[in-house]
């Protein structure tokens, strides 16, 4: 099985370098390649996604990305963030799947990825207007939504589906789409809440929810917020899965270039982003199981600073390698 590794910028290559020493012992006949991605592609090659990397990911069993975004680019035209952008466009991975899990707290967002205003048609007016457009056709709905629908019939049997109906065209489609998928899932309740009232519902009562249901813009937000209320981004990892294809496997967070080479960055977010990639794409459950627990049973002992301790990277990853051996 073949795994290409996409460390990319700041503290990237810091948890993708805890990634691959967990692999080489949990699973060694796994093959890691690493390729260039993000500011650091640009940086060698002046593009965020060389050719080179886009054909070894379509050629791979799985992705397993760090993180993209160096500061230095951020008013630039060739962005590192383009390259992420791209690369869920090119391998068609529609479904980002954010597990959240805290004390009564268990649930996911399943966030449609190839949509919406980061794909819509954008440009500049010759008054200087510039614009981004959200974009929908029915059928990207449908397919986020019957994703969503199988997973909540696996799990407590919940969607809430999340939108902006009261204003949008986009979200009254989605809703209608949504509202016609549920029907062919009779054992799913489903119920549509707006995205202010989710953002706010995130936090007052994040055990409520199952499975949130929501297009891309709004999954990047609450999937933030919904980290937030369960112990950080640190902790936040993610699978974005197409039908068939190589799946890519990155943790929520960026680059965090605020504590970027000091090597504190938590590995817990790549390394459950990487139990899940054993699940989904390699079919692994019982490594990724044992990852999942060993990260667990890891963090009872050593947290880093977001987690209020004063453990390095190193540490954390040493606590997970000593507890997979046990
Ligand atoms: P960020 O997620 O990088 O950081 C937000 C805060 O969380 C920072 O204080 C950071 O120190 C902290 N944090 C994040 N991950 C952590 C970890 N593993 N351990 C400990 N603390 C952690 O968000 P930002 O600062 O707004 O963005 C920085 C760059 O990352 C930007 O260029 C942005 O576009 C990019 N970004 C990339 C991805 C991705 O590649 N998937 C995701 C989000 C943001
Ligand atoms: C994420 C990130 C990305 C997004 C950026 C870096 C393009 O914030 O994966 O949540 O907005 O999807
Ligand atoms: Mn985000």
């Amino acid at each position: 099985m073949s795994v290409v590794c996409l460390p990319g910028d700041g503290i990237g290559p810091e948890v993708a370098a805890a990634a691959a020493e967990v692999l080489a012992v949990l699973a060694p006949d796994v093959e890691l390649e690493e390729h260039l991605f993000g500011g650091a592609a640009i940086l060698a090659t002046g593009s965020p996604l060389p050719d080179e990397t886009l054909a070894a990911c379509r050629g791979a069993d799985a992705v397993l990305a760090g993180a993209v975004g160096l500061p230095q680019f951020d008013a630039a035209d060739v962005r590192p963030e383009q390259g992420l952008i791209g690369l869920r466009k090119a391998l068609d991975v529609y479904a980002n799947l954010r597990p959240a899990r805290r004390g009564g707290v268990d649930l996911l967002v399943v966030r449609e990825l190839v949509g919406g205003l980061y794909y819509g048609a954008k440009g500049v007016r010759e008054d200087g207007t510039v614009f981004d457009t959200m974009e929908y056709h029915p059928s990207q709905i449908e397919r986020i939504a019957r994703r969503a629908f199988a997973i909540a019939g696996e799990r407590r049997g919940r969607v809430c589906s999340v939108d902006k109906a009261n204003v949008l065209d986009t979200s009254r489609l989605w809703r209608r789409v949504v509202t016609e998928v549920a029907a062919d899932y009779p054992d799913v309740e489903l119920e549509h809440m707006l995205a202010d009232t989710a953002a706010m519902a995130l936090v007052t009562g994040p055990e409520r929810f199952d499975v949130i249901l929501t297009e891309n813009t709004f999954g990047d937000i609450l999937s933030d917020e919904a980290s937030a209320v369960t112990g950080g981004l640190g902790l936040a990892a993610s699978a974005s899965l197409g039908d068939g294809g190589p799946g890519i496997f990155e943790p929520v967070h960026g680059s965090a270039p605020d504590i970027a080479g000091r090597g504190i960055a938590n590995p817990a977010a790549m390394l459950w982003s990487t139990a899940l990639m054993l699940e989904h794409s390699l079919g692994r459950p019982d490594e990724a199981k044992r990852l999942d627990e060993a990260v667990d049973a890891a963090l009872e002992r050593v947290q880093t600073p977001d987690l209020g301790g004063d453990a390095t990277t190193a540490d954390v990853t040493t606590a997970v390698l000593d507890e997979l051996r046990n």
